[in-house]
């Protein structure tokens, strides 16, 4: 990443806009950054708040050279490389299996990966990431109030964009040279299970209309994560929107 960057003072989404990028030939490791967003979207279609100055929203176009099954790896690959940056920078930052980063048990970051197909093979993804810097907890809307943290709630002195930019795409880089040079994920995968925030809590997921409920244990290579539900059977979950955590 960072070959190419762009910097935007006011976009709709970094996504979208890397989107587009994208579908005009622009290469893998092109970065797009806003100062805000007007539509920053979140997954499940829910919005990703987007004040100026007071986050990092970060998109970037990859081209990995995969089937159309090996997409969801760069989900877990972000979200150890957003976690590596953070824990480099001294925050004890974990992966909320399976795009979210969190401080102190409150989300700080969220990940939306993006990818589009052609003959069952990646033809580009767009991933996406949304980091909270300097909101204070009134900047955050009521409901989100007890679940949300910024860098500098947690430290109490301002974080600075480009210090965890530069982190961020260090560590992505090295990750990702992985995914292309040996076709794994191994290192990824193992700070995901290092830091893991679901790991021996109870869970329920709800995934393709059914709902799941067990023991969180351990996320696996393919990046799916493995719940051991109360009558003993092991469920290996691919994604689906997370319900509960009960530790
Ligand atoms: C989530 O937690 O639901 C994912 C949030 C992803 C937000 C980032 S901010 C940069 C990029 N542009 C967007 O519109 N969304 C992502």
């Amino acid at each position: 990443l960072g070959r190419k960057v762009i910097n935007l003072k006011d976009v709709e989404s970094t996504n979208s806009y890397a989107q587009k990028l994208a579908q005009a030939d622009y290469p893998e490791g092109t970065v797009v950054f806003s100062e805000k967003q007007t539509k920053g979207r979140g997954r499940q279609g829910r919005s990703w708040l987007s004040l100026e100055g007071k986050g990092l929203y970060m998109s970037a176009i990859l081209r990995p050279p995969f089937d159309a099954q090996e997409a969801q790896i760069l989900t877990p690959l972000s979200a150890a490389a957003v976690c590596m940056a953070l824990r480099n920078l001294g925050f004890k930052a974990m992966v909320k299996w399976p795009n979210d980063i969190y401080i102190s048990g409150k989300k700080v970051s969220g990940i939306l990966t993006e990818t589009t197909l052609s003959a069952n093979k990646i033809a580009y993804a767009v991933v996406g990431i949304g980091i909270n810097l300097n909101h204070t907890k009134k900047d955050f809307p009521l409901e989100l109030q007890q679940k949300s943290t910024s860098l500098r709630m947690e430290k109490g002195f301002p974080a600075k964009r480009r210090q965890v930019a530069d982190k961020l795409i260090f560590n992505f880089n090295m990750l990702y040279d992985e995914l292309i040079k040996s076709g794994h994920i191994n290192s990824s995968i193992k700070i995901c299970n290092e830091y893991s925030f679901l790991k021996g809590k109870i869970v329920t997921i709800k995934n393709q209309g059914c709902t799941i409920t067990g023991l969180a244990r351990k996320i696996n290579s393919n990046g799916s994560l493995s719940i051991k539900k109360k009558d003993g059977e092991i469920k290996e979950v691919v994604s689906g929107e997370l319900n509960k955590t009960i530790s």
